[in-house]
């Protein structure tokens, strides 16, 4: 099925007992048992619910995986994954990361016993040479926030299985339209959903998507019902409204993207643009061969700082704020 009516219909399309072509927002906390020792399938909403399993099932076949949990954020998505990890092992990350999962690592998992490291992930043997015998995690982000630096999925994803260790890649900037790393070898997808997911700028989400593997999904089912930082009817609700229309807005916005980026390398005060949708981007071939687009985020120097603070007080259609993939965010700062 082409995916872009793969995200028009779902993993369902209706809803089985009526026929509801809109899945049913099922605000409910707890579902009666019929008896004793029975149940419907759906006993309290921390754990399944009706609405988040239609979207979680989609979202589980727009990226080709096995199994997907939708979370309250996306920092509780990567939160949840970083408990796969005991005291004593290893994970390499991209050094270009964005803020929030660096800040989560070192400041809160590594009081845990769990030794992060920066490398540049861009360069395969960089990375190969920085594996340890307890290294049991490689995470990364491609493109990069925010360098936009590319890394090779498939290479690493064999660099880490050689060493009995998982790839983690952080897919928001392409989402699944764009990109699937599970298709290239990853072991988990990890997103926050309130960027080109979610496409509104009115939902804060984050999912993990697996591959068919028992040894990452009970773990984590465990995680996820232990934990409780699962995403609400409503929000899975209108996640699954924004999904519709993913391919044609991502497609657009990485259109405006490429234009925005020929127009900036015209201008005598840009000295850097940083793209990989233009032939000069060091990653272009290999985004090309593991992407079938570039994204809508790009990033790029001016000529001094002033310059550049000067430029977001001028700004008009595009708002200076946190956050992307919905209308008019310019710029993913730290928060
Ligand atoms: C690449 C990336 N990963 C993860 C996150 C965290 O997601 P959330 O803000 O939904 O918690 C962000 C958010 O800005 C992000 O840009």
């Amino acid at each position: 099925m082409e995916k872009t009516t793969l995200q028009v219909h779902g993993h369902q399309g209706y809803e089985e007992r009526t026929g509801a072509i809109s899945q049913p927002i099922y605000q409910t906390a707890t579902f009666r048992h019929p008896g004793f020792q029975q149940s419907t399938g759906y006993d309290y909403s921390r754990v399944l619910n009706p609405t988040r399993e239609e979207l979680e099932k989609t979202l589980a076949l727009l990226d080709g995986g096995r199994r997907c949990w939708a979370f309250s954020s996306g920092m509780a998505a990567i939160g949840a994954l970083l408990k796969l990890f005991v005291p004593g092992d290893h994970v390499l990350l991209s050094e270009d990361l964005y803020g929030g999962t660096a800040r989560l690592c070192n400041q809160v998992y590594s009081r845990y016993g769990i030794t992060f490291e920066y490398v540049d992930t861009a360069e395969a043997e960089l990375v190969r040479q920085h594996i340890r015998p307890e290294t049991r995690g490689i995470f990364i982000e491609t493109p990069s926030n925010p360098m936009m630096k590319i890394s090779d999925i498939r290479s690493l994803a064999a660099l880490a299985h050689a060493q009995h260790a998982i790839l983690i890649v952080d897919n928001t900037f392409l989402s699944p339209h764009f990109q699937q790393p599970l298709t290239l070898g990853a072991d988990l997808v990890v997103y926050s959903g309130t960027k080109y997911l979610c496409g509104h700028n009115d939902v804060v989400a984050g999912f993990i998507v697996s591959r068919d593997l028992p040894a990452l999904i009970e773990p984590l089912d465990l995680i996820y019902k232990s934990e409780g930082a699962s995403l609400g009817p409503f929000d899975s609700w209108l996640m699954l409204r924004s999904i519709k229309t993913l391919g044609l807005r991502v497609e657009r916005q990485a259109a405006n993207a490429l234009e925005i980026a020929h127009w900036l390398q015209r201008q005598p005060a840009v000295t850097q643009v940083y793209y990989p949708g233009l032939p000069g981007h060091p990653g272009f071939a290999l985004q090309h061969r593991q992407a079938t687009g570039d994204g809508g985020m790009l990033s790029f120097k001016v000529t001094s700082a002033a310059l550049a603070q000067a430029m977001l007080g001028r700004l008009q259609l595009i708002y200076f704020a946190e956050s992307l993939g919905g209308r008019g965010n310019p710029a993913h700062l730290s928060h």
